[in-house]
């Protein structure tokens, strides 16, 4: 065992290290360079490969029955790895082969851009509805707070069809599941505390299920409430996992790309200029917003056999962490990867991750990532940083905590 700092894929191992994206950069470069398949064996987590270069990721999403996402989908510390284990969570990213196939099927449909489509109106509705907050704001304030995490959740719960009366208590539980890595986001400061939350969100889609098996209606809860595998519903625990999963992997992926995503424009004056100038261009835009802040900085998987990967033998049983954070920055992968460009063409990132466990929700991101961004540049006049931005601690999903901004809208 070392320390975090002796091998510089360490860093993947500290949630500190993703507030200083340059450091953290810097020692994700040296690692694609000198040992892009590092050996990570640190205090509090167990020991891991970490995976730095685009295509070795490609190669281990590709080969998925010798690398499986179970038992341990994402980095934890070995006490947030025992308790996650004690409650039994099931969800999509833990499940492999055939059982991943058929949960995957349950939801799939509602997220193709088809079944979308319905859901437009409702996103620009809301996209509007930020936008004229902001205005309300009076001119400055903090995005994170004012637009950043309300609108994503507004849009996950909407297609859930949960009641706008709930969606405070969903936002403080999803906040403090996913950033329980920092401090200011956290409810207590012991892994149980942070657990309870957990709890408290099964319970409470628990009463949702038994709701929707009694009154099904049309969206997306009913669906996954009265689904069947093999002819048999979901129980408790997989109903709850599917509603948690969907929950979480929806709101603080958006809400980082968003807020990220304004920042890069903010300090891009240029980019910022062309799109507003060239709404057309904001496919492309959007998708260079979710490289360039890659929400979900990494997945793991567990080899199942003895392997080998990049002249590095892989035991079975042992853990391999895939840092899209690394992968999206790769200078064989990306033209200029450290450069903020709207019109980058192609741009086959990786923050979706690949293969079968592909973002079951990229094409819902796209969609209100792009609604929110042609609202706000169509009255945006002008607009700048006013302080600081603030980044979350997390070695999972993250961005900015805090983004001050001045500004001023028609
Ligand atoms: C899986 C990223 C938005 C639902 C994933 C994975 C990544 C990811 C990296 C794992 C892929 C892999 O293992 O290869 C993102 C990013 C988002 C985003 C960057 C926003 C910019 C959403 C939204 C939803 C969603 C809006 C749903 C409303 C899911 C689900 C999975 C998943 C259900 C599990 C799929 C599976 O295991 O089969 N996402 N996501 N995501 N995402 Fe997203």
């Amino acid at each position: 065992m070392t320390t975090a700092e002796a091998v510089p894929a360490g860093v993947l191992a500290i949630p500190a290290a993703y507030k200083d994206p340059e450091a953290l950069h810097a020692a994700l470069a040296a690692a694609r360079r000198d040992d892009p398949v590092s050996y990570v064996d640190v205090e509090g987590y167990t020991p891991f490969w970490a995976v730095t270069k685009y295509a070795d990721i490609i190669k281990v999403e590709r080969a998925a029955k010798t690398f499986t996402n179970s038992p341990r989908p994402v980095l934890m510390t070995t006490e947030q790895d025992k308790l996650q284990q004690q409650v039994g969570i099931d969800t999509l990213i833990h499940m492999d082969g055939a059982k991943h196939r058929q949960y995957r099927a349950i939801g799939v449909n509602w997220f193709k851009p088809s079944a979308l489509a319905a859901l437009q109106t409702r996103v620009d509705t809301l996209a509007k509805r930020f936008v004229d907050k902001l205005a309300a704001a009076g001119g400055e304030c903090d995005f994170v707070q004012t637009v950043g995490v309300d609108y994503p959740l507004y849009v996950i719960m909407s297609l859930l069809g949960i009641p706008e009366d709930d969606f405070a208590f969903m936002l403080k539980l999803t906040q403090e599941l996913v950033g329980n890595d920092d401090p200011e986001l956290q409810r207590g400061t012991t892994d149980e505390e942070n657990m309870m939350a957990m709890l408290e969100m099964f319970a409470y889609f628990q009463k949702l299920t038994e709701d929707r098996r009694a009154n099904p209606t049309d969206d997306l809860a009913s669906a996954i409430a009265n689904a069947t595998v093999d002819g048999a519903p979901l129980d408790d625990i997989q109903t709850v996992s599917y509603y948690a999963i969907v929950a979480t992997a929806g709101h603080d992926t958006t809400s980082s790309s968003i807020t990220g995503g304004l920042q890069a424009l903010i300090e891009h004056p240029d980019q910022l200029a062309t799109l507003r100038d060239n709404p057309d261009l904001m496919p492309t835009a959007v998708e260079e917003m979710i490289r360039w802040v890659t929400p979900v900085k990494e997945f793991m998987r567990t080899a199942a056999e003895d392997t080998e990967l990049c002249g590095k033998q892989i035991k079975a049983g042992d853990a391999v962490l895939l840092s899209y954070a690394s992968a999206n920055r790769d200078e064989d992968a990306f033209d200029d990867p450290f450069a903020f460009d709207i019109e980058r063409e192609p741009n086959k990132h990786l923050a979706f991750g690949h293969g079968l466990h592909f973002c079951l929700g990229a094409p819902l991101a796209r969609m209100e990532i792009g609604a929110f961004f042609k609202e706000l540049l169509s009255r945006l006049d002008h607009i700048e940083l006013a302080g600081e931005p603030q980044l979350t601690a997390t070695t999972f999903v993250g961005g900015l905590k805090h983004l001050p901004i001045r500004y001023s809208l028609r």
